[in-house]
């Protein structure tokens, strides 16, 4: 291949005229065989261009910057860019690569499309609290839709991380604690961004990127990039479902993790990129490393140097370096020097192109640089109501004493705290594109809701630090009102990537001035805004009414609203346990009976503290509606499930208040004798319905063995027969409970 040498336009002409109509001809070994064309045309160093992807200087996402990026791109040194939107910019940066590279082999353009591109959703961890596939789906489509109309082919997404760990400021960008919940979660959102049939020549999908793999949600600590360390059976049965879920789902590509885990930095490891991802899981697209990962391998001590560190991703399966320059400095000299061979660079281009052919970028390289297109389609009147909607259900009711919630419209409400005049804490982390000039703050949707003259505001204090002296206005503003709501929490970048925190309460003087405010002898609701599972044990004593309300996106300030006034019936459920204080941590509802269980009947030698109890705060699956729901007992097909066979389990939920409402009803198991220990509850089942005020419906959840399946002693995955019990009910926490056997 390095004997053809052709006139830059000869060469394109040529290029075009094998690659063209990919979209007629979309058949796998069609593109494989293009793709094959294209790369038989490539020298060394074209093909290390294409394993190599730079930010461009638009947006801050890592430590470092690159401002040679666009010659970068011209030489063919740089076959894929993030962090650059606009169909103005992304088609400039486009034409380099096509009409001035030796090849003209279009760019892919990757972006941290999280939670919405312009119109921004509830941060992620926020949706999960839905429990509402669809809805979660119709987000990722929506934010897919938005990014590719401003030049966009790529989102680093989804997050895909279990995680126990408040302390954790990335939780937030997760579906939380649960393997089952998580893996449902993670095959939506592919779904959405890559489009029902995966058919990502669509110029309106875009290709889904699985992160971070693997178990970056448990860092030792909750400190963000901290080792990870956990028994291999935890691995798969935990934290593997959710990727495994999204690569099932069809998505193209993955990206590696910047921990390490059992003692291997995930960007050098073999096990994981090739001998499970590829291997074992059949995932068929390309993995990049997260930003600067290679590099990272000689502070994890790993590779002496960066050359070394090349050598042992490329080895591991690793196929795009995300700006850490290591491929473009070393990788063609090792390939010389036979320390590499070039099949493995082969390879690694194949899957690259591939998904660009699969894209049809090079039928089309500026599909994505539409300007009309751009102007219609970002911030669509119907994509901001998808956002409501989603915010909406993605809050979740923790307390609700006296029914003082919903609020009865023209009530004079005093509105406390810096954040409920806020509009850019509403996007928090990972805001893309998004922007808040034009939006409305809690406040000012409060306003317009209940008239602007019962409506009272003073700021109180700020969410950080402990200046005081705004207190006494504070206070005086609620001796004028009914009812007094308080808007306290995180500030939107203290949870996100690097915003751990060993103190995971409320920051600031906010709950004392709560504290205060509560003194006045007049219901209290406290909205919440922030990015992980807080201590919130002095805000349950203080106020009359909690509603969790995430950071809840660009229509959040109106879907706080509609909440707080009843016009829409809170119905979202936690999907990280939220623990008493952070010495509970970690604290999930999944986890072991132990040998000296707290129901023991001795006081002091069993598993427990001595300062607190062992519950959390509020568990998995749990949150309040304004309407009340009973379960009846479950009602079994049979005591005995069968091998290929089935068991229905059946209950009635009545809908016992007077208002309308919809209920999650949630499915557990619990394996009671094991080859090993088994967790004392496991989510195997859910359903969202909605009940009429004093309706009642059956919700029947269909059990069968392979949902039992486990890493048993031997790692074998299987099931193992003996008895199991089964609960369904409102939360991990208040179920009704029955047993089978399986034979
Ligand atoms: C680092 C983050 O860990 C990752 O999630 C993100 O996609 C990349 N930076 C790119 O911004």
């Amino acid at each position: 291949m390095k004997k053809i040498i052709f006139l830059p336009v000869i060469s394109l002409l040529f290029f075009f005229s094998a690659c063209k109509s990919h979209n007629t001809d979309a058949g796998p070994d069609k593109i494989d065989s293009k793709v094959d064309s294209v790369l038989n045309l490539m020298t060394l160093d074209e093909k290390i261009g294409q394993m190599v992807i730079y930010t461009s200087d638009w947006d801050v996402t890592g430590p470092t910057l690159k401002s040679n990026y666009i010659d970068d791109i011209r030489k063919g040194n740089c076959g894929n860019i993030f962090n650059a939107h606009t169909t103005a910019y992304v088609r400039k940066l486009q034409k380099i690569a096509v009409e001035e590279s030796r090849l003209g082999i279009p760019l892919l353009f990757g972006y941290d499309v999280i939670h919405g591109h312009k119109t921004i959703f509830p941060i992620s961890l926020g949706e999960s609290a839905s429990w509402d596939l669809e809805a979660i789906e119709k987000s990722a489509r929506v934010s897919a839709v938005e990014a590719a109309a401003s030049g966009l082919n790529w989102t680093f997404a989804p997050m895909c991380d279990i995680s126990v760990e408040p302390r954790w400021g990335r939780v937030s960008e997760g579906a939380g604690e649960d393997p089952y919940l998580g893996s449902k979660i993670a095959a939506a959102r592919v779904h959405g961004f890559q489009g029902d049939n995966n058919d990502l020549s669509d110029s309106l999908t875009i290709l889904a990127c699985v992160k971070h793999f693997a178990a970056y949600g448990a860092p030792i600590a909750g400190r963000d990039y901290n080792t990870v360390d956990m028994s291999k059976r935890v691995f798969l049965d935990a934290y593997l479902p959710p990727y495994k879920s999204a690569i099932d789902a069809g998505a193209m590509s993955v990206m590696t993790s910047f921990n390490e885990l059992d003692g291997v930095p995930a960007t050098a490891n073999k096990y994981l990129m090739t001998d499970l991802l590829r291997n074992q899981l059949g995932f068929k697209g390309f993995v990049v490393t997260d930003y600067t990962a290679i590099n990272e391998l000689v502070n994890h001590g790993v590779a002496a140097n960066e050359a070394e560190a090349g050598l042992l991703a490329v080895k591991a399966g690793v196929d795009m370096d995300m700006q850490g320059e290591v491929y473009f400095k070393y990788l063609k000299k090792q390939v010389e020097s036979g320390q590499v061979d070039e099949k493995l660079i082969d390879e690694a281009v194949r899957r690259i192109l591939k998904v660009k052919f699969m894209l049809g970028l090079f039928d089309d390289p500026y599909k994505y640089c539409n300007a009309e297109r751009e102007k219609r389609l970002v911030y669509a009147p119907e994509h901001l109501q998808a956002a409501l909607d989603v915010a909406k259900k993605s809050m979740v009711l923790l307390k609700n004493a006296n029914n003082t919630l919903p609020l009865e419209k023209g009530e004079k409400i005093a509105v406390i705290g810096e954040l409920a005049n806020s509009k850019r804490d509403l996007l928090g982390s990972w805001k893309a594109a998004g922007d808040w000039d034009f939006m409305k703050s809690i406040l000012d949707e409060i306003k317009t809701y209940n008239g602007e003259n019962n409506v009272l505001y003073s700021e109180g204090c700020k969410m950080m630090g402990d200046d005081r002296s705004g207190f006494a206005a504070a206070i005086a503003t609620a001796r004028k009102a009914q009812k007094i709501i308080m808007v306290i929490g995180e500030s939107c970048d203290w949870s996100g990537e690097a915003a751990s925190r060993t103190n995971i309460q409320v920051p600031g003087v906010q709950t004392e001035l709560l504290e205060k405010l509560r003194a006045l002898g007049k219901p209290v609701v406290v909205v919440l805004m922030n990015g992980r599972p807080l201590d919130l044990t002095r805000e349950d004593q203080t106020a009359d009414a909690i509603l969790e309300a995430w950071f809840p996106g660009t229509m959040g300030g109106k879907a706080v609203t509609q909440v707080l006034f009843g016009e829409y019936n809170p119905s979202g459920k936690l999907t990280m346990t939220f623990p008493r204080n952070v010495g509970q941590v970690p604290i999930f509802y999944y986890e072991k009976n132990t040998g000296r269980p707290i129901y023991l009947p001795n006081d002091k030698y069993k598993s427990k503290y001595i300062d607190c109890p062992n519950t959390p705060l509020y568990p998995f699956g749990y949150g309040l509606s304004y309407t009340t729901f009973e379960y009846s007992d479950i009602t079994l097909s049979s005591n005995t499930l069968k091998e290929n066979g089935k068991i229905e389990a059946t209950v009635t939920v009545k809908n016992t208040g007077s208002r309308d409402g919809d209920e999650v009803v949630e499915c557990y198991v619990r394996d009671l004798v094991g080859s090993i220990t088994r967790p004392v509850k496991e989510l195997k089942g859910f359903e969202k319905i909605k009940l009429k005020a004093g309706e009642s419906k059956p919700v029947i959840f269909t059990i069968t063995p392979d949902m039992l399946a486990f890493h048993q002693l031997d790692m074998s995955y299987g099931t193992e027969p003996g008895d199991y019990k089964l609960f369904i009910g409102t939360s991990s926490a208040d179920v009704k409970e029955t047993s089978f056997k399986l034979e």
